[in-house]
């Protein structure tokens, strides 16, 4: 199939949150929000020295962070697969060389939170994310319901994207304010980089799919 030119087009339908989106940078608004009357079990002392405990190792806030952690480190260890299959199933060569060079950043994603793991004095643990996983199986869903080489195609796999990034640009936000709360500002650097990746593949996608992909798949 044909190439497709750059579109000229920055924001769109194709994906209404893309620039500020999914959670993003204000996805922890809520982080400052008190919690919600005590459970029976804490006293007021305790809650009176919460703060100075979240930052802590074993404090149930970083716990939540480390899972977290786990459970983004399994979504990007997924997507290098994944995203290997659904740039060998793409049809414009324009997606195709999208989705191979997101690849390449997935597995520096990979790395980098390696680097954040070491940074926090932890051993690199992958939790299933089920999120992810359902995510991936939706791209595979496209591939085997979709004509291959067919615009219809790339359009799917468009929309699958997304949705992946959007997961990921959910995740990235909100880790990286976490991080910035908790003190650890190169954390927070590294999971900022990646969040900034994410967001502009986004854009790309968008573009793609308005400057020509939906066109031809309308056309089919
Ligand atoms: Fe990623
Ligand atoms: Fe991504």
């Amino acid at each position: 199939m044909a190439t497709r030119t750059q579109s000229k087009s920055r924001t769109g339908s194709q994906s209404k949150t893309t620039g500020r989106s999914a959670a993003g940078s204000k996805s922890m608004s809520t982080s400052r929000t008190a919690p919600r009357a005590s459970s029976s079990s804490r006293s007021s002392s305790s809650r009176s020295s919460k703060s100075q405990n979240e930052d802590m190792p074993n404090s149930k806030f970083h716990q939540l962070f480390m899972d977290q952690l786990k459970d983004i480190y399994w979504a990007e260890k997924a997507l290098v697969k994944a995203l290997g299959k659904m740039q060998k199933a793409a049809t414009s060569e324009e997606l195709a060389d999208a989705i191979s060079n997101h690849q390449e950043q997935t597995r520096e994603h990979v790395n980098r939170l390696e680097r954040v793991f070491e940074s926090l004095g932890q051993t690199a643990k992958a939790k299933k994310c089920p999120a992810m996983e359902g995510l991936i199986e939706e791209g595979q869903e496209v591939i085997d319901d979709t004509e291959e080489d067919s615009s219809v195609r790339d359009a799917g796999l468009i929309i699958c994207a997304q949705k992946i990034e959007h997961y990921e640009i959910a995740t990235y936000g909100s880790l990286r304010t976490l991080a910035g709360r908790m003190g650890h500002e190169e954390v927070a650097r590294l999971l900022d980089q990646t969040l900034g990746e994410e967001k502009e593949t986004d854009v790309l996608l968008t573009q793609l799919a308005e400057s020509s992909v939906n066109e031809e798949a309308a056309a089919e």
